[in-house]
């Protein structure tokens, strides 16, 4: 267990609690708010992704029935080892929230983290400045935000922190103070428990507020400590879906400029949409309108881009993608794709193959030096070594009934508009001549034309 800030009376092993179990109903949506994407991964991810990275790895999830099946999920990829779940049926506020997981938690001395579950910017640099500040009865992340806002407001006397009021609730002059309650706590765990049962929900809402366990604190003297966020953008919450694209918009920034700062160059950041976690090599230029998804790696000197979205892709080094669609799949050295290529299906593209101008790969695997350059679809198909495909050929996979497997050797020279009727194997150094339609094997060395294909030789002799 990782030991932090060395504080007195602050634990080695902190827990966190975090909010998940709200209805969105500003999302306005079917799917929980929580679970509404930026830069591909659900907000939730990235709230506990900064946890994980803390070191805290003893999170409870406040959910309710829609989010709960997702939560192990997100927190394996989250990087957290194991997950915990608890459900609030019905969802009566962030303090019945907290009041659920107390219920379903062994109570324990020292700090117990709670955060809201919709803030995606949040930073593990925050994470770590809350935790060491705790040891009070509560660490408090504030954050001063530009007017308007819907945040709840810090109500301060001098310095110290008196309550907490929703912008709802808020008076005239309430609604002046620019400083922001984040949603992001260090509670001393005994004294939140004992705070936590006095919560009443006399308010414009009607539900039990976790920010009036600071008013109760005040009561009991016990001590606030607040600790304002250096930056106010990595604390935003998202409520509905304006927030949910400045929020992406923020990440995606964010994220772009963390590979740049690696050495990749991004011709215009403005278009070009990262993700978190993928394998970018010092020297690849990725170039606008461009989008790479989870999974995806690029070796050095590859050029990828404009227009082109690469997801779970494997992309060697010194390779040219542009205008082009690649999903599952692997390209080697060297390749050139595109424009105007879609590589699919678990497709192997090998070292120097060209790929493009209206060509799309599935499930095959094209061995070194293949060309496909124009117009061509080549499904469930083996090709051996600087075969080159025609334009307009077509491997005519499926029978109505099954997929069925189309082998070509190397050398092979397929003719404009050849159709090979899967099963098909076509050997070594072999010809089609254009307009072939190939419904047999062809042996190698072998020249076949005509529909249905048969040898050159034996009609001619
Ligand atoms: C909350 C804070 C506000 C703060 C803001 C920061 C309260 C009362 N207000 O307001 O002071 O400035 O966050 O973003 O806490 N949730 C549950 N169960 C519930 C209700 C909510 O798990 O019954 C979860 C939500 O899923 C969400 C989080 O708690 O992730 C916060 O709830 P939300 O309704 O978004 O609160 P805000 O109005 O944003
Ligand atoms: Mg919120």
């Amino acid at each position: 267990m990782e030991e932090f800030g060395g504080e007195p009376g602050m634990s080695k092993h902190v827990r966190a609690v975090v909010l998940a179990a709200g209805k969105g109903t500003r999302m306005n949506s079917v799917r929980p708010k929580v679970l509404h994407e930026l830069c591909g991964r659900p907000m939730l991810w990235f709230v506990l992704r900064a946890l994980h990275e803390a070191g805290v790895d003893d999170v409870t999830v406040v959910t309710n029935s829609d989010v709960a099946p997702h939560v192990e999920a997100i927190a394996r990829s989250a990087g957290h080892a194991a997950s915990r779940a608890v459900l609030q049926e019905p969802q009566l506020g962030t303090g019945h929230a907290v009041q659920i997981a107390l219920a379903n938690l062994e109570p324990r001395e020292g700090t117990l983290l709670v955060l809201n579950g919709d803030m995606p910017l949040i930073e593990v640099e925050l994470v770590r400045s809350a935790m060491a500040r705790a040891g009070n009865a509560l660490a408090l992340v504030t954050a001063r935000m530009p007017l308007p806002s819907s945040f709840g407001r810090i109500v301060r006397r001098g310095e110290h922190v008196q309550k907490i009021v929703e912008a709802r609730d808020a008076d005239e002059d309430e609604l002046l103070i620019d400083e922001m309650n984040a949603g992001l706590y260090a509670y001393d765990e005994s004294k939140l428990r004992s705070a936590i049962a006095e919560l009443r929900n006399e308010n414009s809402q009607g539900e039990y507020y976790l920010t009036d366990t600071i008013g109760n604190f005040r009561e009991r003297s016990e001590t606030i400590v607040p600790v304002v966020a250096g930056n106010y953008r990595s604390v935003l919450g998202v409520n509905d879906r304006v927030e949910l694209a400045a929020a992406s918009a923020l990440l995606r920034a964010r994220i772009c400029e963390h590979y740049m700062r690696e050495g990749v160059t991004l011709v215009d950041p403005q278009s070009t949409y990262l993700e978190p976690g993928l394998d970018i090599a010092a020297d690849v230029t990725i170039l606008p309108n461009t989008a790479i998804g989870r999974g995806s790696s690029i070796g050095a000197h590859s050029e990828i881009g404009p227009n082109t979205r690469l997801q779970n892709a494997r992309v060697g080094e010194h390779v040219t993608i542009c205008d082009s669609v690649v999903v599952d799949s692997a390209i080697g050295d060297l390749a050139i794709v595109g424009p105007f290529a879609h590589v699919r299906g678990g497709a192997e593209i090998g070292t120097n193959v060209r790929v493009g101008n209206f060509v799309e790969i599935k499930a095959s695997t094209l061995a070194p030096g293949v060309k496909a350059s124009h117009l061509a679809y080549v499904g469930d198909t083996t090709v051996g070594d600087r075969t080159n495909i025609g334009a307009g050929t077509i491997t005519a996979n499926f029978n109505g009934k099954r997929k069925n497997r189309t082998t070509i050797g190397k050398d092979v020279s397929v003719g404009s508009n050849t159709t090979f009727v899967a099963p098909v194997t076509i050997g070594d150094g072999a010809l089609t001549g254009a307009g072939a339609v190939v419904i047999r094997d062809v042996a190698a060395g072998e020249r076949v034309v005509g529909n249905p294909a048969k040898s050159l030789r034996k009609e001619t002799s």
